[in-house]
């Protein structure tokens, strides 16, 4: 059985879900897998493992048509194919992905990969802000449904890996334009909304999670406040994971009912995790 490696980025807890759930049937379809968080790998570890697989899977959330910018920065460093080894790639996203996954994986055919399977999976918003108001983050029975509904596609990528099968989406006139036009704007509302974070002191119980969660590296404590740099990717891991919702985005995000923090997927999803490898 071929050997498979999974690579994520995951902000607030999705795309661990998907990666999560897609090992676990690649496993039950008796295939040796390991899955990895990209924030805790070296390029000397990537190097090493892409060598020794023949499939490599990579999973991130959609941001505007392409991808965090810590997984941009993972995509520059990975080695390039050495053996035509095959790639599939998956995103998950709220309402409108575009060309996401075949836009990322053209990365990957220019470093030698063949590109088996794109895919995208409607989860639940993170994302909804003064201006950005997609939908409402739900962290009730409503994220179990989206789970439940989420799965057999899970298990239909995990058939589609294990059997070489090719399986392509994004790849047309609507996904490109869609795409470009998202892309286009997408930096600038990172850069602007980046800027906007700060912690409201008269909530924060100086607890320290935000520092320690964040990708990034961007939250420091100075002059006894938490201070945030110019690194941020927008992947929300703090504003939604703050305990008491002391990280505003904007003045309005004060108000937690209008503006709810996304908890993350399931029961048994903890932050920590988020910083882990699944093995
Ligand atoms: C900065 C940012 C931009 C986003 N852009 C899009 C988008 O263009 N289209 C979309 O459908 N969802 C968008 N979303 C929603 C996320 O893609 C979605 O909730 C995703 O599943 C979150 O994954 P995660 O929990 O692994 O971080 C965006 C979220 C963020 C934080």
């Amino acid at each position: 059985m071929k050997k498979i490696i999974i690579y994520y980025f995951s902000g607030t807890g999705n795309t661990w879900w998907i990666a999560n759930a897609l090992y676990l049937q690649l496993k039950g379809l008796k295939h040796p897998v390991e899955c990895y968080s990209i924030e805790k790998l070296s390029t000397e570890d990537v190097i090493k493992q892409v060598n020794e697989a023949e499939h490599i899977v990579l999973g991130f959330p959609v941001y505007g048509s392409t991808a965090p910018r810590p997984m941009l920065d993972f995509i520059q460093q990975f080695p390039n194919a050495t053996n035509n080894q095959l790639i599939s790639i998956f995103a998950t996203h709220a309402m409108a992905s575009g060309d996401s996954a075949y836009y990322i994986g053209s990365f990957f055919t220019r470093k030698g990969y063949e590109l088996n399977q794109t895919e995208h999976f409607v989860m639940m918003n993170n994302f909804h802000l003064p201006k950005f108001r997609f939908y409402k983050p739900k962290n009730d029975y409503r994220l179990d449904l989206r789970l439940q509904k989420v799965l057999p596609k899970v298990e239909r990528l995990a058939e589609e890996i294990s059997n070489n099968q090719k399986h392509i989406i994004g790849n047309n006139l609507f996904g490109h334009l869609l795409g470009g036009l998202q892309r286009k704007h997408i930096d600038k509302t990172i850069n602007k909304l980046g800027n906007e974070f700060k912690v409201d002191s008269k909530q924060c119980i100086k607890c320290g999670r935000c520092e320690r969660i964040c990708p990034t590296h961007n939250i420091s404590m100075r002059q006894g406040t938490y201070q945030f740099g110019n690194k941020c990717a927008l992947c929300l891991r703090c504003y939604s994971q703050c305990p008491v919702s002391a990280i505003l985005i904007g003045e309005g995000t004060k108000n937690k009912t209008k503006y709810p923090r996304y908890k993350g997927p399931g029961e048994d999803f903890n932050i920590n995790i988020l910083i882990e490898n699944i093995k």
